[in-house]
This record gives structure tokens, C-alpha cells and sequence, in this order.
């Protein structure tokens, strides 16, 4: 839990897919005691409903209707964080490659953005929270009171999100899994709106051949400074 009588902050991390966003954010949030915000699972769950709709993706009126009666959640349960939309368990649908590369798409159309920004700056407002995404430390919280750039190789990231895909049962080759990261980096820091940038006042952390528990543990040391 937070120390005695330390400021409850708010936390961004910002990084590329598959540097290890989210297993870090979840452990570092325990950690702290903090709030987890998956702002890619905001993204990916509005991607899956419009799939599910048949929308197309470039059809913004579409978008801001889906978007308006939409309703996203993060629930706990047993220590892990489910992500619900419109009252349905989606934490494993919307993690598919197809729903991955839809997400990224979609998250190029700025009514999409516009609303998950809202929504994002409501659930962080009152501090003790870590979001994670591409543009936390740029465009949603460009105070934050720490901001971390976390990335890897992608080589490196390509591996990690390989081995996940096959324990899933998924039969995808390692060549395939790493082009598709690339493609993604591309598509997410080509974009015109709030395209992945590191914040100026960002803290770098590379996690290439760095276990889990280095991170932690030195991302821990710089937010615990930061909250007296
Ligand atoms: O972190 P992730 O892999 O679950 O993110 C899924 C997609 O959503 C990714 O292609 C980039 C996009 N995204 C974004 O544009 N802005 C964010 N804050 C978070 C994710």
C-alpha cells in the first residue's frame, strides 16, 4: 500500500506494445496500492463492439454512436483487473491478433480518442492511479505527477508477445508475431492523432534483458520518491 501520509499521484506509462506494460502496471499498481487503468483495453473494447457491429472503421458517425451509448468497466476479481463493455466480460475477446490490429486502426479516429480522453481523465482525476497506454504522459495527464517511457527491443517485445500467443494455443511463427509488432509501432506513432511519443519529462526505462522484478523494482523507487 502507499506509505504512511504520501501523496496519492497519478502515474503514466507510455511505451510501445509488448514492452511490458501491462504485466508491470498491474504488479507496480499492487505494489503501490494503487488504481491499474488499461487505457489499451479502453481502446480494444470499443474496437471489438464495432466489429461486432460490422461498423466500418472510417465511418466516424458510426463511431461517436457506438461510443456515446457505450460503457466501459474495470472490475476486480481475484487480484486480477476484467474489463467490462456494455455489461459483458471482454477481457479475453478483445485480446485476439484480429482485435489487435482493428484496435490499432480505430484508434487512429480522433472521435474515438475524444471519448476514451474523457472518460480516462475521469478515472484518474483523483490521483493514486497508473494508467498505461501510448499518450497518458503527453495528451491525458500532461501533468502527471511521474511518467515512465517503457520499451524493449522488438525483437525482444516480438518474442514476449510470441510466447504468450502460443500458450494460448495460437499457431502464429515468431517471424509473423515480430513483423506484427513492427506494424504496430508504425501504425501507432504514425498517426496523426496522439501518435506514441515519449513526454519530454519522461523516465526511460528499457526493459531488454531486464526480469520483471528489476523493472518493478526500479520504477517502485522513482514513484515512492516522487509521493513525499
Ligand atoms: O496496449 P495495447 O496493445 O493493449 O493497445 C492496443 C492498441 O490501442 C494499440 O495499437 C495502440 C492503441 N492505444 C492508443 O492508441 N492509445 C492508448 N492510450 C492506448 C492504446
Amino acid at each position: 500500500m502507499s506509505g504512511a501520509g504520501g501523496r496519492r499521484l497519478i502515474v503514466a506509462i507510455d511505451g510501445p506494445s509488448g514492452a511490458g506494460k501491462s504485466t508491470i502496471t498491474r504488479l507496480l499498481a499492487d505494489r503501490l496500492g494503487y488504481v491499474h487503468i488499461d487505457t489499451g483495453a479502453m481502446f480494444r473494447a470499443v474496437a471489438l463492439v464495432a466489429q461486432r457491429a460490422g461498423l466500418d472503421v472510417a465511418d466516424d458517425q458510426a463511431l461517436a454512436r457506438l461510443c456515446r451509448g457505450m460503457e466501459i468497466a474495470f472490475v476486480r476479481d481475484n487480484g486480477c483487473c476484467r474489463v467490462v463493455a456494455n455489461g459483458e466480460d471482454v477481457t479475453d475477446a478483445i485480446r485476439t491478433p484480429e482485435i489487435s490490429l482493428l484496435t490499432s486502426a480505430i484508434s487512429t479516429r480522433r472521435v474515438v480518442r475524444d471519448f476514451l480522453l474523457t472518460l480516462q481523465r475521469r478515472m484518474g482525476s483523483e490521483g493514486g492511479v497508473i494508467l498505461e497506454g501510448r499518450d497518458i504522459g503527453t495528451v491525458v495527464f500532461p501533468d502527471a505527477d511521474v511518467k515512465f517511457f517503457l520499451s524493449a527491443s522488438v525483437e525482444e517485445r516480438g518474442r514476449r508477445r510470441w510466447l504468450e500467443l502460443k500458450a494460448k494455443g495460437e499457431d502464429v511463427s515468431l517471424e509473423e508475431t515480430i513483423g506484427a509488432v513492427a506494424l504496430r509501432d508504425e501504425q501507432d506513432s504514425a498517426r496523426e492523432h496522439a501518435p506514441l511519443r515519449r513526454a519530454d519529462d519522461a523516465v526511460d526505462v528499457d526493459s531488454t534483458g531486464l526480469s520483471v522484478n528489476e523493472v518493478l523494482s526500479l520504477m517502485e523507487g522513482v514513484v515512492r520518491e516522487r509521493e513525499h
